[in-house]
């Protein structure tokens, strides 16, 4: 069997070799802080595979877990930490991030990580101590008001899906201060990081894909994956107010397991286009676009590396009728009601304008954030732009085909 040290140095050089880990920084933190010890009781390779642990759970649902390490080295790249900078964490868990940031910033750098659950800080600061990184300071608190104490911060960190930026993050950060969060946008998770280029005002310089377990405490956000009521698929809502509709959950259940009016789809979508590509295209330029999750998918909460061989689909949900774009082969487009013809051009139009424009990912969205009430002078929504106000009133400008 491997040793720690063998596993560790395999997963770090697969990560590079798959360009999760870039810069010598990420790279140094990754070798030197042992993943293992935030894991006490793993052996090594369960410690060193790329795959997240789940370290608490709650009524059957994981509310903490030591990140999937691919995901854990793309964040770091796009926190672009370095050497001298405070930086809060928000989600401490094991606190295996907290080790690796407190790695790169160095000892002149400042690290606070926070956690909403004692257990959780208190475990934090024993792998830290185990690892010889006790100059980390991990404190219990609810992370929705960032962590005023210890502020301003040059980087602040999320590792928890939040569904709202909130004001507080934004001023606690320095002038061209980074903030790096796990956001859900029209039922898409996107790690994005964002510059703050001014008072109240944030630009993106990366989009990514990802799966984090969601906020608890007063940031929570109560919208959850609906089941429909036949017990088999999941609706991701990207509408609530569709989602939450019984009628539209009906119409839904109805439209999967009746026959339907059924037409090839203009692009054989992978599942993996329909959270990051495709889905995050509709989603974003139609609220009434829903994500679903088949019987054997079970929740999204999983990572979506390991999405392959998952049933999924899009649903667009009219007051009269459906449609469906399903994407095990051959994609078909299904429509379902007197209004699921129209509802079908729609998402047929939809799907054929992302193959027209390259069929973009989360990588090529820039998203402009506005928080109204820290904001000097906001600056007027761009023509053509999208705006959509999240649920602690800052307002996201989000736009394609600018992003690295
Ligand atoms: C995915 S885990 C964090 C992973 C961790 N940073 C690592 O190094 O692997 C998310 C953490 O966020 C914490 N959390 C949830 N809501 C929070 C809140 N409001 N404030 C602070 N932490 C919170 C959870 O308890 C959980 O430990």
């Amino acid at each position: 069997m491997a040793t720690a040290e063998q596993a560790r140095e395999r997963l770090v050089a697969d990560l590079v070799r798959d360009g999760r880990v870039r810069s010598p920084r990420v790279r140094a933190a990754m070798e030197a802080v042992p993943r293992h010890l935030f894991l006490p009781g793993l052996d090594p390779a369960a410690a060193y595979a790329d795959e997240a642990v789940p370290i608490k759970t709650d009524g059957g649902v994981t509310v903490s877990s030591v990140s999937q390490p691919s995901m854990v080295a793309i964040m770091l790249e796009q926190l672009e930490a370095a050497p001298g900078h405070r930086v809060l964490e928000i989600g401490a868990g094991a606190g295996w991030n907290a080790g690796l940031l407190a790695h790169v910033v160095g000892p002149d750098g400042a690290v606070i990580t926070v956690d909403i659950d004692d257990d959780l800080v208190e475990g934090t600061r024993k792998n830290l101590a185990a690892a010889g990184l006790e100059r980390v300071t991990a404190v219990t608190a609810d992370g929705a008001g960032g962590y005023p104490a210890g502020a301003p911060y040059d980087r602040i960190e999320l590792t928890v899906g939040a569904t709202a930026i909130r004001p507080e993050w934004v001023a606690q950060l320095v002038p061209d201060g980074r903030l790096l969060l796990p956001l859900t946008v029209r039922g898409s998770q996107l790690s994005i990081a964002f510059t703050h280029t001014g008072p109240g005002l944030l630009t993106s310089t990366s989009v990514r894909s990802c799966a984090f377990v969601r906020l608890r405490g007063a940031g929570a956000d109560p919208g959850r994956d609906t089941v429909l009521p036949g017990g088999g698929w999941t609706v991701q809502p990207a509408c609530r107010d569709v989602a939450e509709g019984d009628a539209g959950l009906e119409v839904l259940e109805r439209a999967l397991h009746e026959p339907g009016r059924d037409r090839d789809a203009p692009v054989p979508g992978s599942v993996s286009d329909l959270w990051d590509g495709l889905g995050l295209w509709c989603a974003l330029a139609d609220p009434r676009v829903v994500r679903l999750l088949g019987p054997d998918g079970g929740c999204l909460a999983r990572s979506l590396f390991g999405l392959a061989g998952v049933r999924a689909g899009l649903g667009l949900v009219t007051e009269d009728g459906c449609a469906l774009l399903v994407a095990d082969p051959p994609a078909t487009i299904r429509s379902f009601g007197p209004g699921g013809d129209g509802a079908a051009d729609r998402l047929a139009a939809l799907a054929a304008g992302w193959v027209r424009a390259g069929r973009p990912h989360a990588a090529d969205l820039r998203v402009d954030a506005v928080v109204p009430e820290l904001a000097d002078d906001p600056p007027p929504v761009p023509d053509g732009g999208r705006e959509i106000v999240d649920g602690a009133g800052t307002r996201l400008r989000i736009a394609w085909g600018t992003g690295p």
